[in-house]
């Protein structure tokens, strides 16, 4: 008999056309996230889960569900209760690598948005009320010569820092481990956290959700930025304090931000919906078509390890093999 996978939801072909190769694919049918009822019962005797960043995978699921393996179909992995999974001998993967560059092109639209004022723009034209050319329309920042914030130096926040080369800022970071080849190839400096936010006219974060990095910026950090700074999140919300965003927004504490991700999506603090100094997108950091069929082509192959009994090149629990 095929072993069976359960997918929480549609993803591109490409993906399933490998599990189904190998085993017996139930996809989630529904297009919104699926409830963890659905989930335990979609799963249940399933040996492979592929969950999307949306769904919670805990002791609950994989202990009711009996999972051997689960392949989350993102890079984050803070949908899942990794130490548990360990514990129990469940192989969990991710998605690293292929979506880099989308992620730092998202940022880089986020942050040309925000500061160039291009959807208060958009929206004033077509309402109608562009009468001709005037020097004083939607003057915002500019990126030459400013100094760009990168906080987390992983893959993502590297590449964004390539990027902020090409537009000749002054490229400052802040991460656990220091980077001196891509320091002397950028130009740039490692630098505390509190040095970041003062000197910054554009702080970005890069750095993965966890215990220690949530609220990673909140009213104290607010405080130190510059009152023309504009803030950019595409990797996490909880590492926001959401209601301080709002706050240091409202009262002039910052200039604008950039967001893809929220504290509890899909929920959007209405705080933030109200205001014309942010941007706002619903998590599309990965969305290009090129990326998103790696991501399924990587989650399906690194599912199919995982269960073939081989070490998956993704791994994110390394100490189940390196025993
Ligand atoms: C991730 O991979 O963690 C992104 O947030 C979604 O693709």
């Amino acid at each position: 008999m095929k072993k069976r996978i359960f997918v929480t939801r549609e993803i591109p072909q490409v993906g399933i056309d490998i599990l189904q190769q190998h085993y017996e694919v139930e996809i989630f049918p529904e297009k919104r996230p699926i409830t963890k009822d659905e989930l335990i019962k979609g799963a249940m005797d399933c040996d492979g889960l592929l969950p999307l960043l949306t769904d919670k995978v805990d002791i609950e699921v994989m202990d009711e569900t009996g999972i051997k393996a689960i392949a989350n179909y993102a890079v984050g992995v803070d949908n899942i209760d990794v130490k548990a999974a360990t514990q129990r001998n469940i192989p969990v993967t991710n998605t690293p690598g292929v979506l880099t560059d989308a992620t730092a092109d998202l940022t880089w639209a986020l942050l040309l948005s925000v500061s160039r004022r291009i959807v208060e723009a958009d929206k004033y034209l077509r309402e109608g009320n562009f009468v001709g050319w005037d020097s004083m329309l939607y003057l915002g920042g500019d990126f030459a010569g400013r100094t760009i914030g990168i906080i987390g130096l992983g893959r993502i926040g590297q590449a964004v820092a390539r990027r902020a080369a090409g537009f000749d800022m002054n490229i400052i970071y802040h991460s656990t481990s220091s980077h001196p080849k891509l320091e002397s190839q950028l130009g740039m400096k490692r630098v505390s956290l509190e040095e970041l936010l003062k000197e910054s006219d554009y702080v970005t974060i890069h750095t993965p959700y966890s215990k220690k990095t949530h609220h990673l910026i909140g009213k104290k950090e607010f405080e130190i930025m510059k009152p023309t700074a504009y803030l950019i999140n595409t990797a996490r919300g909880k590492v926001v304090n959401e209601e301080e965003l709002v706050v240091a927004l409202v009262t002039g504490k910052i200039d604008g931000a950039g967001l893809d991700v929220y504290y509890n999506e899909p929920k959007v603090n209405k705080g933030l919906i109200d205001l014309p100094n942010v941007v706002l997108l619903p998590h599309i950091g990965t969305a290009s078509l090129y990326t998103r069929s790696k991501m399924a082509l990587m989650a399906a192959e690194n599912l199919h390890a995982a269960l073939s009994g081989e070490r998956p090149e993704n791994i994110v629990n390394p100490e189940l093999y390196d025993k």
